[in-house]
Order: C-alpha cells, then sequence, then structure tokens
C-alpha cells in the first residue's frame, strides 16, 4: 500500500507519453501566445475591482508595497514553475510536476487542490464580469432584471447563508458556457481571441495610467503608509494583509504551465510566458494603484468599480475613459474566465490519462483536437458554481488552493534537484535552495493569515478528494496497471 502511494511517473516515461500521443493535444501555441495567456489570465477582478477596497481598508497609498510583496512571492514560485515547466512540458501543471517528484498520492493531493483554483476562479470571475456588463448596459438603457442576474444564495460573515430572493445568475453562466464552447472549437482560436482581448485590456489600463497622471494630487500620497488603526489595518501588518488580499490578482501566470503539452517550442518559451507576463502586469498593477490613490484619495476608494469611480472624480476631462474602462473590465474578465478553463480542462486530461480520472475527461475531438469532454465538465461545473453560489466565500478558498500548489511546486523542486539531477533542465531556478524555500516561506505565510473557516473548507474538499482517490484512483492508476 505504502508503495503505491509513493509511486512516481519517471519524468521520461511522462515526456514520452505526451510526446507520442498522436490522438492528443496539437503543439500550436508560440512564446507571444504563452505570454499573452499568462496576462490574459493574471489582469482580472484584482485590478479592476480589489485594489479600491484594498487601499481603502488596509494599506492606503502603500498597497503599492503590498503588491510589490505579493509579486515577490509570486515571482519566486514563478522561477520554480519555469523550470519545471521547461523540464516537463506535458498538460497538467503542478500536478504533473509533483507525480515525478514525490509521488502519486501527493500528486492526486494537488490535481484536486489546483480544481480549486481554476473551476472556482473561473466561476468567481464570471460572477464579476456579470456585475460590470450589467453595469455598462444600464448605462445604454438596457436593465437585466437582478431576478435572474444574482446567485440565488447569499452568506454573510456574521448572520450566515440567507436567501437573495434571486433565480440564478445568469450573465455569469452565460459568459462560462461560451467560453466552453470556444475552448472546445480549438486552442488556436482560442489563443488569438485572448490576444485581442489582452491587447483592449492593456490600452485601456495604459490609457488610464497615461492620461490619470495629469490629475494626480501628491497630496493624496500623505502619508504614504497611513498609522495603523488596528491589526492588519494600515501601518505594516496593513501592508501585509493587503498584499494577501490582492495575492488574487496574480493567480493565474500558472496556467500558463497547465498548457505546455500545446507549446510550438516549450524548453525556450514556457519560462519565459511565466515570467514576463508576471512582470508585465506588476508593473501596470503598481502604476495603476499609484494614480488610482494619487486621483482620489484612500479614504474614499471603498468601491466595486474603483477605476471608474476615480474617472468620475476627475469630471470631464476624462469622462471619454469611463466607458472604454468598463469594456476593458468586461473584456480582461472574459480572458481570465477563458484561461481559467483552459487550465482546469488540462488538469483534469492529464489525471485522466494517467488513469486517476475515468477515461471520459481526456477524450480529444478529432477535428478540433481539443479535450473537449473535460472541457464541458469544467464548464458546466463553473457554471454552476457562478450560477448558484455566493461567491465571496469562494475567493479565500481559491487562494488558499493555489498557495498551497505553489509550496509544493517549491518544494518539488528541491526534491527533483537531489533525486534527478541529471534530468535535462533548459531553464533553471537561480540560487536553488534559497529561492524555493523562500517562494514556500512567502506563500505559506500567505496562508497562516488567511481565516480559520477557510481552513475548515479546504480541509473538508481534500477530505472528499482522499475518498476518491481511495475508492476509485488508487485502483486504476495506470502505474497500478503496469
Ligand atoms: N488574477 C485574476 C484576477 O484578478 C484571477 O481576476
Amino acid at each position: 500500500m505504502k508503495e503505491s502511494l509513493f509511486r512516481k511517473k519517471s519524468i521520461a516515461e511522462a515526456l514520452s507519453r505526451a510526446n507520442s500521443d498522436k490522438d492528443g493535444l496539437k503543439r500550436t501555441l508560440s512564446a507571444n501566445n504563452l505570454i499573452a495567456l499568462g496576462v490574459g489570465a493574471i489582469i482580472g477582478t484584482g485590478i479592476f475591482v480589489l485594489t479600491g477596497t484594498a487601499a481603502a481598508n488596509y494599506a492606503g497609498p502603500a498597497l503599492t508595497i503590498s503588491f510589490v510583496i505579493s509579486a515577490i512571492g509570486c515571482l519566486l514560485a514563478g522561477l520554480c514553475y519555469a523550470e519545471f515547466a521547461s523540464m516537463i512540458p506535458v498538460a497538467g501543471s503542478a500536478y504533473a510536476y509533483s507525480y515525478s517528484t514525490l509521488g502519486e498520492l501527493i500528486a492526486w493531493f494537488i490535481g484536486w487542490d489546483l480544481i480549486l483554483e481554476y473551476l472556482f476562479t473561473a466561476g468567481t470571475v464570471a460572477v464579476g464580469w456579470s456585475g460590470y456588463v450589467i453595469s455598462f448596459l444600464n448605462g445604454i438603457g438596457i436593465h437585466i432584471p437582478a431576478s435572474i442576474a444574482e446567485s440565488p444564495f447569499g452568506y454573510d460573515v456574521h448572520s450566515g447563508w440567507y436567501l437573495t430572493g434571486s433565480i440564478i445568475n445568469f450573465p455569469a453562466m452565460f459568459i462560462i458556457l461560451l467560453m466552453a464552447v470556444l475552448l472546445v472549437l480549438g486552442i488556436k482560436q482560442s489563443a488569438t481571441l485572448n490576444n485581442v482581448i489582452v491587447f483592449v485590456k492593456v490600452i485601456v489600463i495604459l490609457l488610464f495610467i497615461g492620461f490619470g497622471i495629469a490629475y494626480i494630487s501628491t497630496d493624496n500620497w500623505v502619508p504614504y503608509i497611513p498609522e495603523q488603526t488596528s491589526f492588519g489595518h494600515f501601518g505594516f501588518s496593513g501592508i501585509l494583509r493587503g498584499a494577501g488580499v490582492i495575492f488574487f490578482a496574480y493567480i493565474g501566470f500558472d496556467a500558463v504551465s497547465t498548457a505546455a503539452q500545446e507549446a510550438k517550442n516549450p524548453q525556450k518559451d514556457m519560462p519565459k510566458g511565466i515570467l514576463y507576463s508576471l512582470l508585465i502586469c506588476t508593473v501596470l498593477y503598481v502604476a495603476v494603484t499609484l494614480v488610482l490613490t494619487g486621483i482620489a484619495h484612500y479614504t474614499e476608494l471603498d468601491h466595486p468599480a474603483p477605476i471608474a469611480y476615480a474617472i468620475d472624480k476627475v469630471g470631464s476631462g476624462l469622462q471619454w475613459l469611463s466607458p472604454l474602462v468598463k469594456i476593458g473590465a468586461i473584456a480582461g474578465l472574459s480572458s481570465v474566465v477563458l484561461v481559467m478553463m483552459l487550465g482546469q480542462s488540462r488538469i483534469f486530461y492529464s489525471m485522466s490519462k494517467d488513469g486517476l480520472l475515468p477515461k471520459f475527461f481526456s477524450g480529444v475531438h478529432r477535428k478540433y483536437g481539443t479535450p473537449y469532454k473535460s472541457t464541458f465538465v469544467t464548464g458546466i461545473a463553473s457554471a454552476i458554481i457562478a450560477g448558484v453560489l455566493p461567491i465571496n466565500i469562494l475567493g479565500e478558498l481559491v487562494s488558499i488552493g493555489t498557495l498551497m500548489a505553489f509550496v509544493i511546486v517549491c518544494v518539488s523542486i528541491i526534491v527533483l534537484r537531489k533525486i534527478s539531477p541529471e534530468v535535462n533542465r533548459p531553464f533553471k531556478t537561480p540560487f536553488v535552495p534559497l529561492v524555493p524555500i523562500l517562494g514556500a516561506a512567502i506563500c505559506l505565510l500567505q496562508m497562516i493569515f488567511l481565516p480559520w473557516d477557510t481552513w475548515l473548507r479546504l480541509i473538508l474538499w481534500m477530505v472528499i478528494g482522499f475518498i476518491i482517490y481511495f475508492s476509485y484512483s488508487i485502483k486504476h492508476s495506470k502505474l497500478a496497471k503496469k
């Protein structure tokens, strides 16, 4: 039994299986496509929604420092991802890496955990998308009734569950299913649409930065680090809490690695896709936060659409930018949904190829070359999450799940350097073991600061995962059959 739990798939085997799979995924993505996929997955709710609340409640103008701290944690983990993605360029990301390093049980654990990241992020962001679309449509005189634009269940941290009186969040379900159809039609088509969307959202952000600078009042940056009012609110502790909250804004760079089996030249291009997208977004995030907190005093920014609020505050000078920001946000959130679902379907695909999930999940469409069955399962599950569940409790669950995957990837780098030093590593994480240890420590620290009930939900999710593993996967594993 102990042996089965820790059996490993050798790297050579993982690579040869991925390369010999003639009916499998197609290699069509270039380095630029991969960078765009990263930016597509990263820039979304974090910058368009969360920045205002985080500045107003936790860090003030020093939210820029929170963004840098969070980026350092992600960059350290990103360097570890880059080594793995260039060394084992197969679909499945952290799941596949841990299968070759830490063994089957941990791999299952991570695969199951990644569902929290991808499936629930797609759902969460789709709800944000629905909010922006409804506000945009309202602006042009089209009113969607609240009964079909909100989930039926709500959750309040003080009073618990309640009924909202709505039936379903239809727009959120719509965007998910639309993206699922697109993903089935082809990875190339999906990547092309993603490129267009990324172009739109980056231009909108650059316009805001470029034209917003003129309206900055430096008085709004004083004090830069407001005095702490209670623990986690302003001062140094507030900067750290802010970093934990806006960690969500960086989630997604790792999704690039799930497309490794569809990259033309993964050895060279995966590290570029992961690291460049992370760097581009960090620079944009810090610049947006500087302009935002410069235009409006941080105490005014507790707003679900902070960028739009800042523009309205400026008045006629920037009013022309207002509809563009809404379009940028709508486009931006669509690509997050798209790339997250792409990631999830590839994780299901890989787990099914290894026998840990039923064969159904690895069916590839003859004509389109995409894992259409797992894409539809992903789409339906995500749509249900987005249409019915209260999303506020899911955001933290997404963060804890993602952070755990990062910790395991960092640890795996050290393990693999020890047990398989001979494997060809086209990209090497610098300063091992310092970088992975620091990366794991920063991520672990952010996990520790998350609320206790998030931990409980994570444990519950993992217990369900273990029940499935011990009742199905352990027996059906391809490695078991050997
Ligand atoms: N980073 C993505 C966002 O902010 C998940 O929406």
